[in-house]
């Protein structure tokens, strides 16, 4: 027997993807910037747990000219799907895959000397290796500065003292590399106070400035995630790298306000087995929980190994027909415990809400459950296993 997607939404748990909300959030951010900045879709991590490719698509449609990625491995899943638009890698060059990064036109970024050295190295190898002086189309470089993440990129102090300016005029002079882009990831611009993001930004303008006099001149300067790019559209520069606000969240209350994001996934799952339990009586592994008056038990067919926190365990709640309904007990690897004393009208088959948006308009916050699971949304969508079905709605 073959199962369609239709099918297995019929049997436990699903996610629905909207294209709409895609485009309209993309819509949505784009209102605030300077018209001259364009926007790169940040899609690693099977684009956030939504399905690289159909998210690529979508975001290239709605106007996203660059794509981004952590790994090399998530760009050739997308050049195999023939999305032919620029892609950044955006982690540390790897050694040994320059090759790739030649035959799929990928652009890389580069985060230290280290980077400079394997990329010239490999290039030269490659260049040996082939008969080349010169390669067809010299490979796209970004320079990743870091200006106060202390995470990768070359520390700001280093480049301003000189020492690594050097690297990036090595890499300048080499005619098969192009040093497209510069960049800066910002580690703040999602709270409320936005100092230590202008300081980043003045340390970011200030390299930019001094690799400027050394005449090494970039196309491309991005600094801006999605915060950023919604409440300081003064730093957007050439690009904005958008995540999590394309996708329909936002973890600052601001931005709710400020803006009607859409969710691009909502998950869902439903009711598969009711039983009502008497005072007194344990729920799930381990005991943890007591029924405190008669109980109805419903459980639902989505477990930790779906995506369900399993710090969501009698802290978390699930939405039925627009009522919050408690989960209780510890969570399964397949299944989950919730409360309906309180909801007695439930049936076995009902749709129950984890987040998104359902088909009556009722809504719930990823947010809100993130922090039910003391995590955040990013780390919800991105555990949604794979054998989540997901269907495309529109
Ligand atoms: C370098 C870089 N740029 C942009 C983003 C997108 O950030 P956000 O999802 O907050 O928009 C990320 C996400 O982790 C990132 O690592």
């Amino acid at each position: 027997m073959k199962l369609n997607s239709t099918d297995l939404k019929t049997q436990r748990s699903w996610c629905e993807l909207s294209g709409a909300a895609l485009k309209h959030n993309i819509k949505q951010i784009s209102q605030n910037l300077p018209v001259s900045t364009q926007k790169m879709a940040v899609v690693k991590a099977d684009a956030y747990g939504h399905g690289a490719v159909w998210v690529a698509e979508q975001a290239l449609t709605a106007g996203c000219t660059y794509l981004a990625v952590a790994t090399i491995e998530e760009a050739v899943v997308l050049r195999q799907a023939e999305i032919t638009a620029p892609i950044l890698i955006l982690s540390p060059y790897c050694e040994g895959l320059l090759e790739i990064l030649i035959e799929q036109k990928l652009s890389q970024t580069v985060a230290s000397e280290f980077d400079v050295n394997a990329l010239l190295n490999d290039l030269q190898s490659y260049l040996t290796a082939n008969n080349l002086v010169k390669l067809a189309h010299p490979i796209k470089i970004h320079i990743k500065i870091d200006t106060g993440m202390n995470r990768i990129g070359f520390p700001v102090k280093e480049m301003i003292s000189s020492e690594l300016v050097t690297s990036v005029i090595k890499l300048a002079e080499n005619d098969n590399l192009d040093l497209e882009g510069i960049f800066t990831h910002f580690a703040v611009a999602d709270e409320p106070q936005k100092d230590f993001t202008q300081v980043q930004f003045n340390r970011f303008q200030k390299i930019i400035k001094k690799l400027a006099t050394k005449n090494i001149i970039f196309k491309i300067k991005h600094c801006s995630n999605s915060a950023a790019a919604i409440f300081l559209p003064e730093v957007a520069l050439d690009y904005v790298r958008l995540g999590i606000a394309m996708y329909g969240w936002c973890p600052n209350s601001e931005i709710k306000e400020k803006l009607q994001l859409k969710p691009v996934m909502s998950f869902f799952s439903k009711i598969s087995s009711i039983h009502r339990t008497s005072v007194n009586e344990t729920v799930g592994y381990g005991q943890t929980y007591t029924t405190q008056r008669n109980t109805l038990i419903g459980t639902i067919e989505t477990g930790y190994a779906d995506g369900l926190d399993r710090h969501l365990s009698n802290t978390g709640t699930v939405i039925i027909k627009g009522k919050t309904v408690p989960i209780i007990g510890r969570i399964c690897m397949d299944r989950t415990m919730l409360d309906l004393t309180d909801l007695p009208q439930t049936t076995i088959g009902d749709e129950v809400l984890i987040f998104g948006q359902d088909h009556n308009g009722i809504y719930r916050d990823l947010d809100d459950l993130a922090e039910q699971a003391g995590t955040i949304s990013y780390e919800i969508l991105c555990g949604i296993n794979q054998r989540i079905p997901k269907i495309i709605i529109d």
